[in-house]
């Protein structure tokens, strides 16, 4: 049977809500109410207040399709595999169901109803950590080789070990179940189990690989392996068992157990076309079709630049229906390396007008009925991304005049004009040559080097916010929370209701808070927002919520992030009682129980800087202290 990715994400969601999930809408690819990160990278990420216990107002069964940005692969895009943008299919069970359910439901659908050959399926579990008395995941185990056993397969269980081990041993005829370690298959928000602090939760997880039988390429490992890069095997989905918390001496069980799944949806899709080019998928090659259709060029004979175009402005086009603009900081940047990149691969193509107007409508109709707030934006969308085109195109022609500006090309000046201009190697070797200007043997490598340092920074940086973000829950990180509730309120008082929040990032340290105004604040004005904060800290008001439909809350007067999108129910957060309620705001939490939580130790609410943060909007941040 004929499935397209879009077929695969509908029948993905219906076969969940079959089986008592709610279905969930997409959270926005830059989450206002989990401030500590940059993008939405992960299915589970909007959900982290729930995975810890705060109570979804749609119940313990969700699902839905999430779309993700990993802003740390945009280099690596040009692969068969690599998207910074993707949909993560994703369903939870919120102390519900356990594992036997969960992995016989995934198995369901991507034999049944996909319809994926289950001999190419391979998975892996969890093999135990001795250290901390944690015995292997039998019980994943045990459900495994009887759903294998009743498509008729023999499936022998491979004790791996390691990821090196796996290099090492490689596998052996009919081994489909492999035991991997604690780095490979344990969940928790950093990377090594042995890493983990007293009070994290984390659990085993079981991943599905499915096997494109191409041959092994040794530069990897010496043998294949599931869990080996060489592009025979891809992983299409995690489910996560979160079972355990590190205490001080050792682990405990949970009280409340969640699952947490993760699929891949591009790579579902490209595993039910038995291709490992995931560009060939009903979602991308359209827009690889528009592009061989402008350019009169081929995807075979330039592949990687219609690749890196495909995905980069697939990510651009949900990044501005979901509110953000091209600009040198945070998000704003990332989506400027994107369109720029997008840009100068076109200039591989020879497009060298404008064609951002040419391509969101593909993007657009490809999402017509599944996320139709990208046709609804499309106009808006086109706007913001050419303009960013016009601006570049005209950088790229003053890159070529900087030329003038180097006696030689060597690594370093390849580098400026590549991170500064945004011009590709290419295009500067072959200006310079046009020039007449003296090129040395060795730039490559020297740019090389470059590339690597700066590769190497971006993807640090990339993984501290995440951590962060799943990081976020502590007490310290909860008391600047509520703060930031107070902050608003305190504003919108002095500034009358108009003010909105436009963005928000917490830290252990402090909260930041972006707001419209269009002028600076007065030094009356922050000591009246201090004076105010700390007077509702004083009375120690009570910090309580409640799930009301959206309707009723927003009629209550509640306020929302700016631009949030939400499902039937909200979740509203209430500040103080009777007519004292100085706060009342739709949000996930977590929050403090009472405001004089936040005088703990004597502190005070603390303005330390407002500034601009961009046209009509100022920034405040703040401190207890
Ligand atoms: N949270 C899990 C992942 O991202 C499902 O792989």
């Amino acid at each position: 049977m004929q499935m397209n990715t879009q077929e695969i994400r509908n029948a993905y969601l219906k076969f969940f809500e079959e089986r008592g999930h709610k279905v969930i809408r997409r959270a926005p690819l830059v989450l206002h109410d989990d401030p500590t990160t940059l993008f939405t990278g992960a299915g589970m990420q909007p959900l982290m207040p729930y995975l810890l216990g705060e109570e979804h107002p749609a119940g313990s069964r969700l699902v839905d399709s999430q779309t993700c940005l990993r802003a740390q692969d945009i280099e690596e895009v040009g692969d068969n595999r690599h998207t910074t943008f993707f949909e993560m299919l994703g369903n939870w069970s919120l102390g519900d169901y356990f594992k036997r359910e969960q992995i016989g439901w995934f198995w369901e659908f991507l034999t049944d109803v996909v319809g994926l050959d289950p001999s190419r399926l391979y998975v892996t579990t969890f093999i135990g950590y001795e250290e901390g008395g944690i015995p292997r995941d039998e019980e994943s185990v045990a459900k495994w080789m009887e759903l294998f056993t009743q498509k008729g397969i023999d499936a022998a269980v491979a004790e791996v070990g390691s990821e090196a081990d796996g290099y090492a041993r490689g596998m052996k005829p009919g081994e489909k179940i492999f035991l991997y370690d604690g780095d490979k298959n344990w969940w928790w928000r950093g990377s090594k189990i042995a890493a983990m602090s007293p009070g994290e939760p984390g659990g085993p997880d079981t991943e599905v690989f499915y096997d494109f039988g191409l041959p092994h390429n040794t530069e990897y490992g010496e043998h294949c392996h599931p869990n080996c890069d060489c592009g025979r095997f891809m992983e299409i989905g995690n489910s996560v068992f979160m079972e355990y918390l590190k205490t001080e001496d050792g682990f405990e069980k949970l009280p409340k157990q969640n699952v947490d799944f993760g699929g891949g949806l591009e790579r579902i899709a490209a595993a039910k076309l038995n291709d490992p080019d995931v560009f060939k998928i009903s979602l991308l090659w359209p827009i690889i079709e528009k592009l061989e259709e402008l350019s009169g060029k081929s995807y075979k004979s330039h592949t990687n630049a219609m690749r890196v175009i495909a995905d980069h402005l697939r990510a651009a086009t949900f990044l501005a229906v979901d509110g953000c603009v091209p600009s040198n900081k945070q998000q704003g940047y990332v989506m400027r390396r994107l369109v720029r990149r997008a840009v100068r691969f076109a200039f591989d193509l020879g497009v060298e007008q404008n064609f951002m107007q040419e391509i969101v409508p593909v993007i657009a109709d490809l999402y017509h009925n599944d996320f139709p707030e990208v046709a609804e934006n499309r106009e808006n969308v086109i706007a913001v991304l050419i303009k960013e085109e016009k601006a570049f195109r005209q950088t790229l022609r003053k890159g070529i005049r900087e030329f003038g500006k180097f006696d030689k090309i060597d690594g370093g000046a390849l580098f400026t004009l590549y991170d500064t201009y945004g011009f590709p190697v290419e295009l500067s070797t072959e200006e310079a040559f046009k020039q007449g200007m003296e090129l040395p043997t060795d730039w490559r490598a020297q740019f090389d080097a470059k590339m690597a340092e700066q590769r190497q920074r971006s993807q640090t940086a990339a993984k501290g916010d995440f951590a962060g973000g799943l990081g976020g829950h502590t007490l310290q990180h909860k008391k600047y929370h509520t703060a930031t509730h107070l902050l608003q309120s305190a504003l919108r008082e002095i500034f009358g209701k108009e003010l909105r929040q436009h963005g928000s990032n917490i830290t252990e340290e402090r909260l930041r808070f972006d707001f419209n105004l269009d002028r600076k604040m007065t030094d009356e004005e922050k000591a009246r927002a201090e004076e105010l904060v700390n007077g509702w800290i004083d009375e120690d008001l009570p910090v309580s919520y409640k799930m009301y439909p959206t309707q009723q809350a927003l009629d209550m007067g509640a306020i929302g992030p700016f631009g949030e999108r939400y499902g039937d129910q909200v979740k509203v957060y209430q500040m103080g009682e009777g007519d004292n309620v100085p706060s009342l705001e739709i949000c996930g939490g977590p929050h403090v129980d009472h405001t004089g939580q936040l005088a703990e130790g004597g502190k005070k609410f603390k303005i330390k800087k407002e500034e601009a943060s961009s046209a009509g909007i100022r920034r405040i941040k703040a401190i207890l202290v």
